[in-house]
């Protein structure tokens, strides 16, 4: 059945007039109209904390939310991703992250098998292999235990792991030296070894289909490194494994597949961290708190799967950023963490939401008639404060932001964790309120100056608290965010689990590489533009040989 256009919606129409009002009105009478609601407008879920008061919302906005969630049947699409159903409909294929934190007695079928045998059969798996790792039990071809883990990935099978291993760095072994190259380029790989020694060095290569161009060409130079001093093949062995879901082409590779760590195709390469993908941030933080880590995210896959909607941490995440996307034409939502060790999770999220979301037709082929996923990006506070925070209190243009921050530091020093924090607090209350005419002038400000210490205000943020950042938090921050997305896509009516948008540039680029090699000139059938330059190209190379 078709479902209804989502303009054409009672609530997305409702909602509609609904934003018309809201946008005449101002964070600051909507605070002094309700006392309360600082305290009111929060929920908590296992161990965040989510204060969205400054929200340009009421709780009309909160009612017709509920309603369009009804309307779009939100409810019956999560028990579909949950139960198993092949809810990624281009490519026909379950989508079953939260199968892989499942609890060992859970049982989730897909084609009529329970997967959590399965699950727990390769985390048990990387389990024993992380650990022979760190005890020195591994040792690679010429005896040497290993010191060095490279993780060979790209997207999915890259930014989850160096977003968890950074994340998780205060947990990790401190004496094992942690890489990841993803790049094409031949400096990620060449400054990732250049002081290694390959004898005590192991490569990780991940990739779910293992024929990505770019993580292939990386194996292949590694295997030329390592093997450039430790000279026999079989050595490849002891310094190679796989993460993959093609064993065919992990054993053409020349990597045993008893070595190699599988995963299944109702994981997608983005939803992949939790899965095999992992095996470096396991072998980094050690087995027990990969598995907390894990606990993590089940803890809020089942808040988000029986929360009532009105408490639903990542419920209320996704319908905000549907409501400024859609209602009040934001472009970009900011994620800043005040926490260093969550400096890569803006980087690891811009592939989860906008691979995922990043669409414009709907599940059924038409043409979406609204904007679908922001921009998302973000540094670490406190350094952002001092780059880009000018353009999100003064600038012409609205960013929600979402602040993270923790208790307790991981490194208690002095007074730097207050500091730090006051600035979380400072920064939301000063987007939220601002500064008006009359109180500037009233500092004695020059009327001249006056506009340009103006903050207008009215600028909306989540502000996202826990204890200190730990295995299990991570876990569940990843899967706050992994659900509203989830929920983002429902409203929007488009597939989150596809990614097509990606396959055209990676097939003109093979088209290209003969080109480029070519050694006669190679007859161009581009359009102009490009064909030019790949002759200037070719000519400049000409130059330096
Ligand atoms: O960028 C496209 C993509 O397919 C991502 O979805 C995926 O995470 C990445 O490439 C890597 O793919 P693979 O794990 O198969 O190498």
């Amino acid at each position: 059945m078709t479902p209804t256009p989502l303009t054409e919606m009672t609530a997305w129409k409702a909602l509609e007039s609904h934003a018309a009002t809201i946008q005449t009105k101002h964070l600051r009478e909507m605070f002094a109209a309700d006392p309360q609601r600082g305290e009111r407008m929060t929920a908590e879920a296992c161990g965040l904390f989510l204060d969205y008061s400054k929200h340009r919302i009421d709780d009309e906005t909160l009612r017709l939310f509920q309603a369009l969630a009804a309307e779009s049947g939100l409810e019956d699409r999560r028990a579909a991703m949950f139960r198993g159903d092949k809810i990624n409909v281009t490519e026909n294929r379950a989508v079953l992250h939260t199968a892989l934190r499942a609890p060992r007695e859970a049982v989730i079928e897909v084609d009529g098998k329970n997967v959590v045998p399965d699950v727990h059969a390769v985390l048990d798996k990387m389990a024993a292999f992380a650990e022979s790792i760190r005890s020195g039990a591994w040792t690679g071809y010429t005896g040497k235990p290993i010191r060095n883990v490279i993780n060979i990935g790209i997207g999915g099978s890259d930014l989850g792991p160096v977003m968890a291993y950074e994340a998780l760095r205060h947990y990790s072994e401190r004496e094992l030296t942690m890489r990841f190259v993803s790049n094409v380029d031949g400096s990620d790989f060449a400054e990732a070894v250049h002081d290694l020694d390959p004898e005590e060095t192991l490569f990780i290569v991940s990739s779910k289909t293992f024929t990505t161009l770019e993580t292939m060409t990386n194996a292949h130079s590694a295997r030329v490194w390592a093997l450039g001093k430790l000279k026999q093949t079989e050595a490849v062995a002891k310094h190679f494994v796989a993460v993959s879901t093609n064993a065919k082409e992990v054993a053409k590779f020349g990597i045993d597949t008893a070595n190699m760590f599988g995963f299944w195709d109702w994981v997608g390469g983005r939803y992949s961290m939790d899965a095999a993908i992992g095996l470096s941030t396991m072998i980094a933080i050690g087995a027990e708190n990969f598995r907390r880590m894990l606990a993590g995210f089940h803890a809020m896959d089942e808040h988000f799967r029986t929360a009532p909607l009105a408490q639903n941490l990542p419920f209320l995440m996704g319908m905000l950023t549907v409501w400024y996307t859609s209602f009040f034409g934001a472009e970009t939502v900011a994620v800043l963490p005040y926490d260093n060790y969550l400096k890569r999770f803006p980087a690891y999220l811009q592939q989860l939401t906008m691979e995922s979301n990043g669409k414009h037709v709907t599940l059924d082929g038409r043409h979406v008639n609204y904007q679908t996923c922001p921009i998302f990006w973000g540094e670490p506070g406190t350094n952002g404060q001092h780059s880009f925070y000018q353009l999100i209190h003064q600038g012409t243009r609205l960013i929600p932001c979402d602040f993270i921050g923790f208790a307790h530091s991981l490194n208690p020093l002095g007074n730097h964790h207050d500091l730090l924090m006051s600035n979380i607090f400072a920064q939301a209350e000063a987007l939220a309120f601002g500064k008006t005419p009359e109180q500037v002038k009233a500092e004695g400000t020059a009327d001249w100056l006056v506009p340009h210490r103006t903050f207008e205000g009215n600028r909306p943020s989540n502000v996202i608290l826990a204890e200190k950042m730990t295995p299990e938090i991570l876990g569940q921050l990843v899967a706050l965010y992994e659900h509203s997305v989830f929920v983002q896509g429902v409203i929007w009516q488009i597939d989150s689990f596809d990614q097509w948008g990606v396959e055209l540039g990676k097939v003109l680029a093979v088209r290209i590489i003969p080109e480029l090699e070519s050694a006669t000139e190679p007859d161009l059938r581009h359009d102009s533009s490009t064909n030019a330059l790949i002759r200037r190209y070719r000519r400049m190379r000409r130059k330096q040989a």
